[in-house]
């Protein structure tokens, strides 16, 4: 079979230089080669970024696997791929401590407003006033939008932090020993640290909307470590300039990485780049997965990370 694969999205260097090594590589953006487009048989690239719909599905006539490098696939079109027969795979479990981890660490950052001392500290502010009060961590009430594979590594973590833990989902878990609301406006109204945990996609599509926040309520932090999709962003930034919720600690964002400036003038958010599954050892694991499921794919042999819709 040829070896011909497509880039759907950039990759980091070192996964790239092992696609380079193993296969002909064709940029999307830079397909130049007619012949290309019938040479193709595999794509790979991150899940969230890369558009894989309908009509770039049809341009590649012999495309039958996508590999993506991310547990989540919220930009491929799943229906359309499996009318065509091609198969999605992905790399579940390897990154959900690292995303787990960073939840922890928003909800201490915006919590105790850690990024926010530090300023005030390199300011020299500390010699003429001392720094405000912040939000209790130990022992306050987590609530989780999601209760998937990250959803629990973040409430293990959690309740080493005495944390009382509830949740969300489209069913109550029956072996899990917390509280489910049925809703995402009951989980807020009973949680001080409201963490989206949910996959993106249509179904979860402006899910935390102005009705959860006001739910949330003043004393409430949101933090999103998902898709930025799954909270309605306007309402967010509102809910942050009137203080009707004390604070946001994001990882996600709309149309990633131009976010919206109005996020900057806000002193009640901590920002971060998206950088969930971004430490040396676990991106060096998703591509690891993510080229291992190539490999299983042109050898012709079982893929091991397939997508739940293609199991
Ligand atoms: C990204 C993620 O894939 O796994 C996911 O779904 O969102 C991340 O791990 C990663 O940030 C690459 O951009």
């Amino acid at each position: 079979m040829s070896k011909d694969i497509m880039l759907l999205s950039s990759v980091p260097t070192f996964m790239m230089n092992d696609l380079q090594q193993e296969y002909v590589l064709h940029d999307h953006a830079h397909i130049l080669d007619p012949e290309a487009f019938t040479k193709v048989t595999a794509f790979v690239g991150v899940g969230s970024t890369s558009k894989v719909d309908r009509k770039l599905l049809s341009m590649f006539p012999n495309v039958k696997m996508i590999s993506i490098f991310g547990v989540g696939y919220d930009g491929i079109d799943v229906a359309a791929a499996q009318e065509k027969g091609v198969k999605v795979t992905h790399t579940p479990d390897v990154l959900t401590d690292d995303v787990a981890d960073l939840a922890m660490g928003l909800i201490l950052s915006i919590g105790r407003r850690i990024p926010q001392s530090d300023k005030f500290v390199r300011n020299g502010d500390w010699v003429s006033e001392p720094y405000t009060m912040t939000h209790k961590v130990t022992g306050t009430r987590l609530g989780l939008v999601g209760f998937g594979r990250i959803g629990q590594a973040i409430a293990k973590r959690a309740a080493a932090f005495d944390m009382t833990i509830a949740y969300t989902g489209r069913r109550a878990k029956t072996n899990a020993p917390f509280r489910y609301y049925p809703t995402a406006s009951e989980l807020a109204a009973n949680s001080d640290y409201l963490v989206v945990a949910v996959p993106g996609g249509n179904e979860t599509k402006n899910m935390i909307n102005a009705q959860v926040l006001k739910a949330l309520g003043p004393k409430g932090i949101v933090i999103n470590i998902a898709r930025g999709s799954v909270i309605d962003q306007t309402a967010l930034i509102q809910a942050l300039k009137d203080k009707s919720i004390a604070g946001a600690g994001l990882d996600v964002f709309w149309d990633e990485p131009n976010i919206d400036p109005q996020f900057f003038k806000l002193h009640n958010v901590v920002l971060t780049p998206h950088n969930g599954s971004n430490t040396h050892e676990t991106r060096r694991a998703m591509a690891d997965l993510a080229l291992a499921n190539l490999k299983a794919f042109f050898d012709e042999q079982p893929l091991l990370t397939l997508i739940p819709e293609c199991q």
